[in-house]
């Protein structure tokens, strides 16, 4: 079992250069769509987490032929070997669920295991099967497993009931090859979810209305091959961003699109970061002596994001005042805060309501990381907390950071991998 061993001290200043990785939640749909194809798929700034990978065994699995050279990814399925992703490969990446969509659309065919419960609360996937039943799908959910047929997909309306960006992203590969026209409304507008769409008009797709709620998609009988890079990825960029305001750090973030960050970028410089746009796909941020508290509540993009929640809590720690944090998205998505308190952080939960109250001194622990993000926001309270942390099951954090560890110590912080 590896964890993370952190040696903290408020007196901590980040300081340095960071390269941002690749986006974890723009590569997985990117491989996804290249089953919509017999041609090769190459995808550039390829992030090598964990749930990369994760999705690669089920496109294997699937008849997938891939190769990685550094970030780049270049994937082909000629012939779909099988129709069926496994309950083991589902569970262990909801986000295995994207293959859904893109597999009945080429293959007339797809068996998917139904996701389980998961550590950041009930997450279903009703709003997926709707839209592919209204494109023409036959679908039985039995022993735990959707299965989808359809002998060709055809055009329909779909209005999402709630924004979904994974149900969006699903239903948009699977109408590129469906006959007739399909209009997608109340669409997710995440970033991640144009470039799939750009990755896909460049495999010959139809789409108007790109990150706009209303998509309109002319299906076509066939798809090629194409070659796309990986946005940037925001959540990454976003906890280096916090890295440096918790630490009054002056770090340069690069490869970023900042736009995709302003609602973060916003919320800090109100607490009193100094953020500079510099020119070249670049970010300073500077972080201030003075933590100025303020409520923040998640929401879609260009909402402030869920996947930000945890790290915010840990800055909100240190800043002077009360201040509440609502999560919208999920249920059940406070685990860190019970991990947090232990590190002596005065949080109280009312429901969806997180209530922080700054400043308080942190003082390292044994910790246990329950998500993704979760882990991020532990490694950043680990980073100013007196003393020892030490993060157990990091294959959390391993899911979608890449080399989060070397980058924290290429600034300053003293943190390492340990194996047991
Ligand atoms: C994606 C991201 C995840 C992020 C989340 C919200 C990926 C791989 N993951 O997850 O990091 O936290 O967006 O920004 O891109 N819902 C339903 N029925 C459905 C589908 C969703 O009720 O069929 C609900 C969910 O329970 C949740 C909300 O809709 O409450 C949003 O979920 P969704 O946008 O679908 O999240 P994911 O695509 O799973």
């Amino acid at each position: 079992m590896e964890k993370i061993r952190i040696s903290g001290n408020h007196k901590l200043r980040l300081k340095g250069k960071v390269r941002i990785s690749g986006a974890k939640n723009a590569v997985l749909p990117a491989i996804a769509a290249a089953l919509l194809t017999k041609e090769k798929v190459k995808l550039n700034n390829v992030p090598l987490v964990k749930d990369v990978f994760t999705i690669l065994t089920v496109m294997k699995e699937l008849g997938a032929r891939y190769t990685i050279k550094k970030n780049s990814l270049s994937l082909q399925i000629k012939k779909i070997k099988s129709d069926e992703a496994s309950y083991d490969l589902i569970q262990a990446m909801r986000a295995s669920i994207l293959v859904l969509g893109p597999l009945l659309a080429r293959y007339g065919k797809s068996i998917v295991a139904l996701p389980g419960g998961c550590a950041i609360g009930s997450r279903p996937i009703d709003l997926h099967i709707h839209g592919l039943e209204k494109l023409g799908a036959s679908i039985i959910l039995e022993h735990g497993y959707i299965n989808a047929k359809a002998k060709r997909l055809h055009g329909a309306e779909v209005e999402f009931e709630k924004k979904t960006v994974g149900g969006t992203e699903n239903l948009i590969m699977a109408a590129s090859l469906a006959q007739g026209e399909t209009v997608l409304k109340n669409c997710s507008l995440e970033p991640e979810v144009i470039n799939l769409c750009e990755l896909l008009v460049k495999m010959g797709a139809k789409i108007d209305g790109i990150g706009q709620e209303i998509i309109r998609i002319k299906g076509v009988k066939e798809l090629g091959g194409a070659t796309h890079d990986i946005i940037p990825d925001r959540i990454e960029a976003g906890t280096f961003l916090i890295a440096s305001a918790l630490t009054q750090g002056d770090i340069k973030l690069t490869h970023i699109q900042p736009e995709h960050l302003d609602v973060v970028i916003e919320k800090l410089r109100y607490s009193g970061a100094k953020i500079e746009k510099l020119k070249d796909h670049s970010l300073r941020v500077i972080g201030s002596e003075e933590i100025k508290s303020q409520d923040i509540t998640t929401s879609p993009y260009p909402g402030f994001p869920t996947d930000m929640q945890a790290q915010f809590i840990v800055l909100m720690t240190q800043a002077s005042g009360t201040s509440i944090i609502t999560e919208t998205i999920f249920d059940r998505r406070f685990s860190h805060i019970n991990e947090l308190l232990r590190l002596g952080a005065a949080i109280e939960i009312f429901g969806d309501k997180a209530i922080v109250k700054g400043k308080t001194p942190l003082s390292g622990a044994e910790t246990i990381a329950t998500d993704l993000r979760a882990s991020a926001s532990l490694v950043l309270a680990g980073l100013i907390a007196n003393g020892e942390t030490v993060i157990n099951e990091i294959e959390h954090l391993d899911r979608g950071y890449e080399r989060l560890e070397e980058k924290m110590k290429s600034l300053g912080a003293s943190i390492e991998r340990i194996k047991e």
